[in-house]
């Protein structure tokens, strides 16, 4: 059975239990043996608060030790200097509790741009705060739907797909929610880098700063809708 476990401390800081060591930022944390011991019990004792006292015979197994919460404290004031992103809770009486990261998966942020990659639509970040707001980042299958490579769509805006076709009343719509800083969900005729027209279904969102509520970046989700548009002009032409 493979017990090899990679436990998520905070970000970018991971516990691996084979080893019993953490790697914060890829780089392995020296800590003494004593701070691993302790570490690894508030770990197996995730928000759950253990005394100061079982602590220190948890650390100093040997009981003819006399018990100091002093050397408790020091402790876990090393293991705390070291590992600054850890939230250690010190309750009034003499008990410590490792508060644990909200994050339901372990390596689920790391994994969260092969995510992206791999959604079906079309997925686009833009950068509002540098000038003319360009796309930072694009997914392949947005890449895919269009024939450009990320290198050739990096650093643009996004209205290089319209081409000529400039005259479409829903980009009145998104400048709009744009200075308004809302969400919007359009079609507009784009064009594949081969020429063919595309009916892109796109909504754009704007993303704020938790902390200044800040806007930060747009996010934009693109789906052709080429079939069903051509559907609709066909229908439109038959009556
Ligand atoms: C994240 C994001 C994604 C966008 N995606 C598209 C797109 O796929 N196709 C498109 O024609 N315009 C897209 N736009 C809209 C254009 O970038 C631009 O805002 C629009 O053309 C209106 O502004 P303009 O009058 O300055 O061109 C996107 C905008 C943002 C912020």
């Amino acid at each position: 059975m493979n017990t090899h476990h990679i436990i998520k401390l905070c970000d970018r800081c991971y516990w691996d239990s084979t080893t019993e060591t953490v790697k914060l930022h890829n780089e392995i944390v020296s800590l003494t043996s004593n701070m691993t011991k302790v570490l690894k019990l508030l770990i197996t004792n995730y928000n759950k608060p253990i005394s100061s006292i079982d602590i220190f015979f948890h650390i100093w197994e040997n009981f003819e030790n006399e018990y100091k919460p002093r050397n408790v404290r020091n402790l876990i004031s090393n293991l705390r200097k070291r590992l600054p992103c850890l939230s250690i809770i010190n309750y009034y009486g003499g008990s410590y509790m490792l508060k644990k990261n909200r994050e339901s998966h372990p390596l689920f942020t790391d994994h969260l741009i092969e995510i992206l990659d791999q959604a079906k639509n079309g997925i686009t970040i833009s950068d509002p705060n540098q000038n003319d707001n360009p796309v930072i980042y694009i997914n392949h299958a947005f890449a895919d739907a269009f024939g450009y490579l990320p290198e050739e769509v990096i650093g643009r805006n996004c209205r290089f797909l319209q081409g000529d076709d400039r005259d479409q009343s829903a980009l009145e719509e998104i400048r709009q929610a744009m200075n308004a800083q809302k969400d919007v969900t359009v079609t507009l005729r784009n064009y594949h880098k081969s020429g063919k027209l595309i009916y892109n279904e796109v909504t754009i969102s704007p993303i704020f700063d938790k902390k200044t509520q800040k806007l930060k970046y747009y996010l934009g989700v693109q789906k052709d809708v080429t079939a069903i548009q051509q559907l609709i002009q066909q229908i439109k032409g038959m009556v």
